[in-house]
């Protein structure tokens, strides 16, 4: 028997000021676009910004519907929005926001299961790292070098080979 271990690193800031510019700009967009979102039902609007290799800026906000599993993250949605109008293009950078009815938004939230596994394959199948950058509307900002850091053992399409 063998006991393996698996970790992985992340930046952490205390706020917005003490990122570099250009992220600062990206976070400060993935904010705005949380109004956005469709989000009657949860009343937590998650808005998600990304910076393409090619310079362009691409967005997605979470979108409901009265019949709960259709609904979709704001992450799939951006992800979707890129690879239709953008094919082949990597992504730089997703800056992920969030804003709460009723509560504070003011610590990052990291993307859900199902989205990790989406960016891990985006990652994969158009090369290059998704640096993260997680942050609510106030408060700290975390900074992760590659999606896939966040989803160790990933269920691959090297299996379904
Ligand atoms: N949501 C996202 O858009 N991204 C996440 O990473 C977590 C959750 C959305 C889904 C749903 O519309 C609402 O937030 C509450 O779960």
């Amino acid at each position: 028997m063998e006991e393996n271990k698996l970790e992985f690193s992340y930046k952490s800031y205390n706020s917005i000021d003490e990122l570099p510019e250009e992220l600062q700009w990206l976070l400060n967009e993935a904010r705005k676009v949380t109004e956005q979102a469709y989000a009657p039902y949860s009343h937590f609007k998650v808005g998600a910004v990304a910076k393409m290799a090619n310079g362009e800026i691409v967005s997605g906000t979470n979108q409901e519907n009265a019949s709960f599993p259709v609904g979709l993250c704001a992450e799939r949605v951006l992800l979707a929005s890129a690879s239709s109008f953008f094919p082949k293009i990597p992504i730089q950078t997703v800056a992920i926001s969030y804003k709460s009815k009723g509560h504070k938004s003011d610590h990052p939230i990291a993307p859900c299961g199902i989205c990790r596994q989406s960016l891990q394959e985006y990652e994969t199948r158009i090369g290059g790292a998704i640096q993260l950058i997680l942050s609510g509307m106030n408060g700290p900002v975390y900074v992760i070098d590659s999606a896939s850091k966040l989803l160790p053992l990933a269920f691959t399409s090297d299996e379904l080979k």
